[in-house]
């Protein structure tokens, strides 16, 4: 059967999700479970955007073993030769490249002539085969773009040196039956096209990014582009999970496999889920809390006697566990780790040391631990950044007969401040006292609560997102009380902005 190539933008797409931006640690962190779950290509990032990026892409491209790396660039030669620097480390190392090719773009915002785009395209994949054999070129919002002009930019892109010709569906507009018909135009009609892989990347504006990606796999589409629990810009891309499990499902419909192990699926949603900070909804496909649920007395008794009645897969199949308690007080830093691993989350020895730290201090106030209290806690340390503000302690008085006040002390640049201050509630009174000291100037866009696992001794995860100069930064905070967790999670985010500030 012949394989489809999964190309992740998990790292690059999924991360412009807003809110969702990923500090190198994260990145890597994510870059090490998608090898395991045995994606192609690992999109790292758009290296000329941000030295962040740049610093991003190279540390995957060194470190990482087992997947090609991508870096993003526009045709400009400065864009591909600092995409060219990122990626050199790898083991194997792409460079994709985009334009786009629309009218509409070109009109109103290239503000140039069809034959200077494809110009620009030929010279740019040359460019890029100056610094690597592999490059991918990408026809941005092709869907849009005429069918002709797009048949002439993919040969000529060919003819340069691109071994991968990506026919994305930037704004989300096509529909499968559309898409499958302009993959086998383009398998038709371009005269080279057996010497590079036709690839798609589908965006979900219309809900039908997987369906899209799926109909161009029919016509013949030999790489998938696409992001784990389908995050991404605007209403995100295409979810992996959903098209990997559709092919694996349905093999003879689609005649062709891919190379992905599915048992990691689900660590893979989690671990992305924890560090982007974006949750995953509970009717979601595959990975929701709900995917193999059976609710209907109808369903169970169905289930119950032959499981095929209702379940077209297995949960096992994607590597949901089937008992999720996992460790208590007595537990060792052994145990430990090795839970961690299989959550898919790689330590070295300082972080699994305060990791380890923090799980024996939960364990003292909470009797059972389980996974996500597990994850909540380590991705709180790979999540961390240098602390310019630190909390050192609060205190609250709340309720029905008091005006809510509160007391935080802090240190600011390691000087130690105590600030008191009133509000609407414990949580407005203790963020305007951290507001005060800190003296933000950022403005609270979003601000979420939730018990990791149930139980009034549950672990409550905070997570805020801020914006400051137009840029939305995310803050995380877990604690047994949810004051302390809503201070940890402010206080997160204003470090981010510090740290931001810096670069
Ligand atoms: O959606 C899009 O067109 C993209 C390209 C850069 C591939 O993300
Ligand atoms: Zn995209």
């Amino acid at each position: 059967m012949r394989i489809v190539r999964i190309f992740d933008t998990t790292l690059r797409d999924g991360e412009q999700s807003p809110g969702a931006s990923m500090n190198v640690e994260e990145k890597l962190q994510v870059a090490r479970q998608l090898v395991k779950l045995g994606v192609d290509i690992i999109e790292a990032g758009f290296p000329i955007a941000s030295v962040g990026d740049f610093e991003a892409v190279r540390m995957i491209a060194s470190e990482i073993k087992g997947a090609t790396i991508a870096g993003l660039a526009r045709t400009k030669f400065d864009d591909i030769d600092r995409a060219a620097e990122a990626i050199k480390p790898a083991e194997s190392g792409r460079i994709h490249t985009f334009i786009a090719t629309s009218d509409i773009h070109l009109q109103h915002k290239l503000r140039m002539s069809r034959e200077a785009v494809l110009e620009t395209a030929v010279s740019a994949v040359q460019r890029a085969r100056q610094h690597t054999d592999d490059v991918e070129f990408s026809a941005e919002d092709a869907t849009r773009s005429d069918q002709d002009f797009l048949a002439r930019i993919t040969e000529a892109v060919i003819k340069a040196g691109a071994g991968t010709v990506n026919i994305p569906d930037t704004v989300g507009y096509t529909v499968p039956e559309e898409f499958e018909e302009l993959i086998k135009h383009l398998m038709n009609r371009v005269p080279n096209i057996d010497k590079a892989v036709i690839s798609v990347h589908c965006h979900n504006d219309l809900g039908l990014a997987v369906a899209n990606s799926l109909a161009a796999v029919l016509g013949g589409a030999g790489q998938v582009e696409c992001t784990i629990n389908g995050i991404g810009e605007r209403a995100g891309n295409a979810s992996m999970e959903e098209i990997v499990m559709a092919m694996k499902t349905r093999p003879k419909f689609f005649g062709a496999d891919v190379r992905i192990k599915t048992q990691e699926i689900y660590k893979t949603s989690r671990l992305v889920s924890k560090i982007t900070g974006i949750v995953v909804q509970p009717n979601k496909a595959i990975v929701g809390a709900n995917a193999f649920a059976h609710e209907a007395g109808i369903h169970q008794d169905g289930f119950l006697k032959e499981r095929s009645t209702y379940e077209i897969m297995k949960p096992e199949d994607v590597g949901i566990p089937q008992s999720k308690l996992v460790l208590g007080k007595h537990s060792g830093r052994h145990a430990f780790k090795m839970r961690l691993h299989d959550l898919g989350y790689e330590l070295g020895e300082a972080d699994l040391n305060n990791a380890f730290e923090k799980f024996k201090h939960l364990a003292d106030q909470k009797k059972y631990i389980f996974d996500e209290d597990v994850e909540t806690i380590v991705s709180q340390e790979v999540s961390k950044v240098p602390e310019v503000y630190a909390l050192l302690g609060l205190s609250v008085s709340s309720g029905t007969y008091v005006k809510p006040s509160a007391t935080v002390r802090m240190s600011s640049h390691e000087q130690p401040i105590e600030r008191t201050d009133s509000g609407d509630g414990p949580v407005d009174a203790v963020y305007r006292a951290i507001a005060a000291i800190t003296g933000t100037k950022s403005s609270l866009l979003k601000f979420d609560v939730k018990g990791i696992t149930g139980g009034t001794d549950a672990l409550g995860e905070v997570v805020v997102t801020l914006e400051e100069s137009g840029r939305p930064v995310r803050g995380q905070g877990a604690d047994t009380d949810i004051i302390v967790a809503s201070a940890k999670a402010y206080i997160n985010a204003l470090n981010k902005l510090e740290i931001r500030k810096l670069k």
